[in-house]
């Protein structure tokens, strides 16, 4: 079989950067991108002196299409298909409905749903091939996703409904390409120990909310599966919650 590769987006930290580390030591070739291209590139000599294996990095933003195609092809340049998909970079916002102003709630649609969904077109002809070319695995995707968009909790409906659709839209691309090999999964976590969940700490410990390590096993497990199994979305609640807050 040949070496698989996953395109990994918002890989310099985080979660991303977490399931970068754990596909690299599972024998992937990766592609990742984020927008500050000297912490890129750190983190992409870092992971290939740690790995030995080949990391493509690219700067770009993810709400300018035209850095969402360059990425894309140079995941295409390098390796010619793609075996998974890690839709991961996203933004996060705080607001009621009453209150949130129209122009945030465009950047965030723009971030957390049109631009996956820009990349997920452009990747599906790689993903056909990777499926072709991987009689047991096809081709995966995997979308992080929100608890907040399973269930509604106040100041996050803007954030959850973006996370929402971006699980509706993984559900139909399986109702639509499932058949053929690639099979999607979005994985709705509550709070993660990250940058992003830095501004709750005051509320909630860092060490209550989800390890970044968790959310990574879990994608290797995804990536392992075989194309027969079909696992539309995993809900990550925090223990000591009631499962159903962030
Ligand atoms: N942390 C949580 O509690 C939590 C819970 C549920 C779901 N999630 C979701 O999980 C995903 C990852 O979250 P995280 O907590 O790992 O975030 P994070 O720690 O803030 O890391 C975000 C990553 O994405 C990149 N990024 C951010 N904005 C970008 C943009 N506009 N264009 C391109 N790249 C961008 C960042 O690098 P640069 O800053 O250099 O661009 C970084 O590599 C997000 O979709 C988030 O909504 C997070």
């Amino acid at each position: 079989m040949a070496t698989r590769t996953a395109l990994i987006t918002g890989a310099s930290r985080g979660i991303g950067l977490a399931i970068a580390e754990r596909l690299l030591a599972d024998g992937f070739d990766i592609t990742i991108s984020a927008r500050d291209p000297e912490k890129l590139a750190a983190v992409a000599e870092r992971l290939r002196e740690r790995s030995g294996r080949r990391v493509v990095a690219l700067a770009g933003e993810l709400g300018d299409p035209s850095a969402v195609e360059a990425v894309t092809q140079a995941h295409h340049e390098a390796y010619g298909a793609m075996s998974a998909l890690v839709l991961n970079a996203g933004v996060g916002t705080l607001g009621s409905i009453g209150e949130i102003p129209m122009n945030r709630f465009q950047k965030v649609v723009d971030l957390n749903l049109r631009a996956p969904l820009h990349y997920l077109q452009q990747s599906l002809p790689l993903l056909r091939k990777g499926a072709e070319a991987d009689e047991v695995h096809g081709a995966k995707v995997v979308a992080l996703a929100s608890i907040t968009g399973v269930f509604a909790e106040p100041q996050l409906g803007i954030y959850g409904a973006t996370k929402a659709a971006l699980s509706l839209l993984i559900d139909t691309l399986n109702i639509e390409q499932s058949a053929s090999g690639i099979t999607g999964t979005s994985i709705a976590p509550a709070y993660v120990d990250t940058d992003m969940a830095a501004w709750k700490h005051g509320e909630l410990a860092p060490e209550s909310m989800i390890p970044t390590s968790d959310v990574a096993e879990l994608v290797g497990a995804l990536v392992a599966m075989n194309r027969r199994t079909l696992i539309g979305q995993v809900v990550m609640a925090r223990s000591g919650s009631d499962g159903r807050r962030a």
